[in-house]
């Protein structure tokens, strides 16, 4: 472990504040706003200015001249009004970024470890996936590696919506359509069979035949509540039939759920918090917090500072049924019980929030969670189709998962025909490629804003885009192999220590790894993975059109160049892998 680029810079600045007679808080640096000018800058003299009276360019001078023998530096000047403008020493940053290739995890600092739930996924079985639930897919799972990449420990949890309504539906219509089953006959005290008496594709037939009758048929719809209640409530029959549609439908859901690279530690559902729903109810009750209004049970919420309206929670409808907010408190008991975490984070579609925020302000009044357990909800926006209206199919439909990532497949198979040739295009190579443009493509956008899913344009080996990152990896690997590079554990970069254009772009694109990665895990970015290794690979690929790295002809630079072009691969592979997908062998 060590300080990160930031910093360290942070730390030599504070020094020369102090040496130059004034707090050494002053001395925060961050990254040029104005590159043509300068790489780092240091705007603390304008701060310093009001405590110590005097004018920002008087002390940003003063400063400046403790500064003017810093190796770090190869030029510091100062602007007015107060500005403190920074450019590396090349042998500072090949220093720096020969230790980042020397270190484990590339010298991160690594923040104290916490144990962290991400809640994500949520599909609701029997369903079948379907666009709808990428984005937490995605995101989640993206999050989760940061996180553990971080040193936390992370627990993903699917928390599959396995408890409501659309088991009512399906059971109801099921009888209708067989009545004869065995679960059927109340007479029936036998074992119920172990094999489902329907077909996965039976059941995704089943669901949205029965919802749509349940809008048109108030007796069925009133017999699904029912049947509800009697899931709720254990009926052996009714259980027996829930369990073959979470078997069949979960087993489906695994599947995708693998082809896209997305791995769950815990497969939990809103059932499993069902028998913790009346110790919710009795806490609530007994805290004093909650009251009954027009029959049903609920906790107001509402907060002095709060500038919309937050309705109160409501705990039990007045028939006594327990809500989608009900399960995700009584999960909250089950959570802290068997895991107690520092952290819980959600992942959901934004539109969300409110549910969030009530379950959360519960939570938090009624000590189910402790004050100091995080409760964060990442609230994402819609994907929009290229014309930026919601998502559909061609027909107008929901698109299923599967569907999508058979034609995301098909786009990548066009773009590589030229590539290849003749040459088959190999299955995995299709698959890592496509994975990439679905999550790079969303990934690089800010969760909570809304974005166009544009195949055509993920999908480009140009651009900011997954193939891209993916194909400057394959090609930094291909010249590895071609120079037949031996790398050490400790590479000698003081070759480059005279590095100027490209060179040193390149070191100082490396070097913000560190804070970059650090950034996106406190904010819980992954953006900002993207953003950087756009970066990262745009600096490459420029620095390797300049660089004659193969011809070079003074063996200890070209042994340095490699080394860097094997730091380059090892930082982006790290970084893909933190986004969710990998590179293929060849592109
Ligand atoms: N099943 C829910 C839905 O489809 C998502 C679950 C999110 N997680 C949670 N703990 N509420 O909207």
């Amino acid at each position: 472990m060590s300080l990160s680029f930031i910093s360290t810079l942070n730390s030599i600045l504070s020094e020369a504040f102090s040496a130059a007679g004034y707090d050494s808080k002053y001395g925060a640096v961050t990254v040029s706003n104005r590159p043509d000018l300068c790489e780092y800058q240091c705007n603390g003299a304008m701060a310093a200015a009001k405590e110590y009276h005097c004018a920002p360019f008087v002390i940003a001078e003063k400063v400046t001249s403790v500064l003017s023998e810093n190796p770090a530096f190869s030029e510091v000047s100062c602007v007015r009004p107060g500005f403190i403008n920074l450019t590396l020493s090349p042998a500072f940053l090949a220093d720096f970024t020969a230790s980042m290739a020397a270190s484990d995890g590339f010298g991160v600092e690594f923040p104290a470890p916490k144990t962290i739930i991400i809640d994500y996924g949520g599909p609701n079985v029997a369903k079948p996936l379907h666009i709808g639930h990428l984005r937490t897919a995605i995101i989640g799972e993206s999050v989760k590696r940061i996180l553990k990449y971080m040193g936390h420990t992370v627990i993903g949890d699917i928390h599959l919506g396995d408890w409501g309504l659309q088991f009512g539906l399906i059971i109801e219509e099921l009888k209708d359509r067989k009545p004869e089953l065995v679960y059927f006959d109340p007479e029936f005290s036998g074992e119920y069979p172990e094999e489902a008496p329907f077909t996965l594709s039976e059941l995704e037939e089943i669901y949205p035949a029965a919802s749509a009758r349940s809008k048109e048929d108030a007796e069925f719809m009133a017999r699904a509540h029912e049947r509800t209640f009697l899931l709720q409530h254990k009926d052996p029959a009714t259980l027996a039939l829930w369990k073959h549609i979470m078997k069949l439908s979960v087993e489906d859901e695994k599947k995708i759920y693998d082809e896209l690279d997305v791995h769950f530690d815990l497969w939990n559902g809103e059932s499993a918090a069902d028998p913790y729903v009346p110790e919710v109810v009795s806490i609530v009750k007994e805290k004093g917090l909650s009251r009954i209004s027009e029959g049903a049970l609920i906790v107001d919420v509402k907060e002095e500072s709060d500038r919309r309206e937050v309705p109160p929670c409501i705990i039990l409808k007045s028939d006594g049924a327990a809500l989608y907010q009900t399960t995700d408190l009584g999960t909250l008991i089950m959570r802290m019980r068997d895991m107690n975490p520092d952290e819980i984070i959600y992942v959901t579609d934004k539109r969300q929030e409110l549910h969030f925020t009530q379950v959360f302000r519960v939570a938090k009044k009624a000590g189910i969670v402790k004050p100091e357990t995080e409760l964060i909800h990442i609230g994402y926006g819609t994907m929009n189709g290229k014309d930026g209206k919601p998502f559909k199919t061609r027909s107008g439909g929901v698109m299923r998962l599967e569907s999508l990532l058979s034609e995301i497949y098909d786009a990548v198979r066009e773009k590589m025909k030229e590539r290849y040739q003749d040459e088959d295009i190999p299955e995995e190579t299709v698959k890592c490629v496509g994975l990439s443009a679905i999550k790079y493509g969303d990934l690089q956008n800010q969760a909570a804003k809304d974005y166009n899913f544009d195949i055509d344009r993920f999908a480009s080996f140009e651009g900011n885009t997954g193939p891209y990152i993916l194909y400057t990896i394959v090609r930094i690997r291909s010249i590895l192999k071609k120079a037949q590079a031996v790398l050490s554990e400790k590479p000698d970069f003081s070759y480059l220590s005279e590095a100027a254009g490209t060179v040193k772009a390149l070191l100082l694109s490396i070097a913000g790894f560190q804070d970059m990665i650090q950034n996106a895990a406190e904010e819980l970015a992954p953006h900002k993975v993207c953003a950087y290794i756009y970066q990262l690979s745009d600096v490459f690929n420029s620095f390797y059109h300049d660089t004659p790295v193969l011809r070079e002809e003074n063996p200890g630079k070209k042994q340095a160049y490699l080394e860097l072009l094997s730091l380059v691969e090892r930082i982006l592979s790290q970084c893909v892998g933190l986004l969710g997908f990998s590179a293929p062998d060849k592109m």
